[in-house]
């Protein structure tokens, strides 16, 4: 059963936003001198551009998701003060992190109507019509939500990096590389939070993983028109099959935590069913 008592503690929000904030300050821009004039649309396949309006849309729902994590993690009056300082530090992340997915956002979607996939009017009704739509957080408590966080992130990353290997289009392929980094850290401050709060309550955040593992879905599956088709197309696009080794990084997270041997067991069996 999943224990919704435990709290969320300042020390394992601090240090991993810190570490964040740094790779952050440090890392070079990749797409610092990329050239949009080089982009040659002819070299895109059928799959490749269906993959890239999903990626595209995905990406676009930034309001939404920015939207839902500070309705979570709420800085007000209604916020205890014990609550609000841990809050105000998730915020130094999220704050940043939309940053970014905005950047990917904006990327994207200038990249489908430089390309040519999209004219301008068109790009603006698809991601207008999809992006109004309300995203609601798929999990309730702390270690659902970083679960699900630290899965989502990871795949995304996953999927540029197969994504950029199969297109053969040079600008898109930068893109996406570009985009993988960023996916990446975002997926190292997840791994960070969790690696300290397993540290700290052992096994009694497994069934939250195991439930996450189990239920997963990427965001705006049950949201936009089509995905399930767009979501087919994009696999296709990628050779037929996506990498899943995001499980395998959660259960190298729970071994190397020391978590009691038939608690990882349990969630092992998860993604085992998982990956069928
Ligand atoms: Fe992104
Ligand atoms: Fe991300």
């Amino acid at each position: 059963m999943i224990d919704q008592t435990l709290p969320l503690e300042w020390g394992d929000i601090a240090p991993s936003v810190q570490r964040f904030v740094d790779a952050a300050t440090r890392r070079i821009d990749p797409l610092r001198d990329l050239c949009w004039d080089d982009i040659d649309g002819g070299r895109l396949t059928d799959l490749h551009v269906d993959a890239l309006r999903l990626v595209t849309l995905v990406e676009d729902h930034l309001p939404g998701y920015f939207a839902a994590y500070n309705g979570k993690f709420p800085l007000d009056e209604t916020t205890s003060l014990r609550d609000f300082a841990i809050n105000r530090e998730i915020y130094h992340y999220t704050v940043r992190w939309a940053q970014e997915e905005d950047r990917h956002a904006y990327l994207l979607s200038r990249y489908v109507v430089s390309a040519g996939i999209e004219t301008q009017d068109g790009a603006r009704a698809m991601l207008a019509t999809q992006g109004r739509k309300h995203f609601q957080l798929p999990y309730e408590s702390w270690p659902e939500i970083f679960a699900y966080t630290f899965l989502q992130e990871k795949f995304t990353q996953l999927y540029y990096q197969q994504l950029a290997a199969a297109v053969q289009e040079p600008v898109l392929r930068r893109l996406l590389r570009a985009l993988a980094q960023d996916e990446g850290r975002h997926f190292v401050f997840f791994s960070h939070v969790l690696e300290s709060a397993l540290r700290r309550y052992g096994s009694a955040l497994t069934p939250a993983i195991e439930h996450v593992v189990t239920t997963f879905q990427m965001p705006l599956a049950s949201l936009l028109d089509g995905y399930w088709r767009l979501a087919l197309r994009a696999t296709d696009a990628v050779g037929g099959e996506t990498q899943t080794s995001g499980y395998d990084d959660m259960l190298r997270l729970l071994q190397r935590t020391g978590i009691a041997p038939s608690a990882v067991a349990e969630v092992a069996n998860a993604v085992t069913i998982r990956k069928g």
